[in-house]
């Protein structure tokens, strides 16, 4: 009976891991660096992942917007299911047409399945690519002023955990946002009011922005996909908020406030 979990040293999947751990269930950590390893770009990887698992936390990686990934998700899931895997819980992305296709492949699995739609993560800032930039003092993005609803990663992870060990959550779609829209150039306000330094936002050309990745060792094709995924998805189509979290766990969303208040620590200078 064992879960395995896809992205299992990531922001959601190392917190999914630990949870069902201390909840004396089976794990198996899904990654290239775990025993097996796990590759989403080695096809010959995956079936080792998946012997004795009959659970699977579906967190693909670079992205699921990234081209590509719908045909990896429909061809792994197929090898889950063949091999056993009776629930699946996918971890998916809001507007974004390729992410919805992988949707759609857990839907026709036969498995039961539950998609978590997710926005933006707050941890993007305290644990991801955007970190440095806030240590740095300086969020300099190819964003424009639309807002996101920021997701903080423990909500999704109350949200993966309910699915994965609990009944009434199979054939569901939550669609997953923080309660409040922030621009970058708030967010960048927030931090500066609650850390107690300055922290700007400075709107860059995607050109600008995919440049400066790439000096500070982002590999320059994942900065053009980060770089389009600023472009095209932060173009409006997101900024609203949903109930998702509510809807699944009957309470409300953790909000960027509080999110920045718990993990000051990380940016203190
Ligand atoms: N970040 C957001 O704001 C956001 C919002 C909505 C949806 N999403 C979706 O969330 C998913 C995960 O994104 P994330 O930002 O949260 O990343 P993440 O889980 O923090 O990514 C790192 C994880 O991926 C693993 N990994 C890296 N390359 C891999 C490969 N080739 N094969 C297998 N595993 C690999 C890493 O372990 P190893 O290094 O050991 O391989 C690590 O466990 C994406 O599909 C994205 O579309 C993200």
């Amino acid at each position: 009976m064992t879960t395995l979990v896809l992205g299992g040293t990531g922001k959601t999947g190392r917190r999914i891991a630990d949870r069902l751990t201390s909840l004396g269930l089976p794990v198996r950590v899904g990654s290239r660096s775990a025993t097996p390893a796990f590759d989403w770009q080695d096809r010959g990887t995956w079936q080792a992942a998946l012997d004795g698992v009959t659970a699977v936390y579906v967190s693909y990686y670079p992205d699921l917007a990234f081209p590509g990934a719908y045909d990896d998700v429909k061809a792994f899931t197929e090898l889950a299911v063949r091999n056993g895997v009776r629930r699946l819980v996918l971890l998916s992305g809001r507007g974004e047409p390729e992410a919805q296709a992988s949707e759609r492949t857990m839907r026709e699995s036969g498995a039961e399945w539950t998609v978590l739609r997710c926005s933006w993560f707050m941890q993007n800032f305290s644990e991801d690519f955007l970190l440095g930039a806030v240590l740095d003092g300086v969020i300099a993005l190819p964003a424009a002023d639309v807002p996101e609803p920021f997701l903080d990663v423990e909500d999704i992870v109350d949200v993966a955990v309910a699915a994965l060990t609990q009944d009434g959550h199979a054939g569901r779609l939550y669609e997953m946002t923080g309660p409040r829209l922030l621009t970058f150039a708030d967010v960048a306000g927030e931090l500066s009011e609650i850390i107690g330094r300055e922290i700007t936002f400075v709107r860059v050309t995607p050109e600008e922005y995919v440049a400066g990745a790439v000096e500070h060792g982002v590999p320059r094709e994942a900065a053009e996909g980060l770089g389009h995924l600023f472009t095209d998805i932060l173009d409006g189509r997101n900024a609203g908020v949903t109930d998702g979290v509510r809807e699944a766990l009957g309470r409300p969303a953790r909000d960027f406030a509080d999110f920045v208040r718990a993990n000051a620590h990380v940016w203190k200078r």
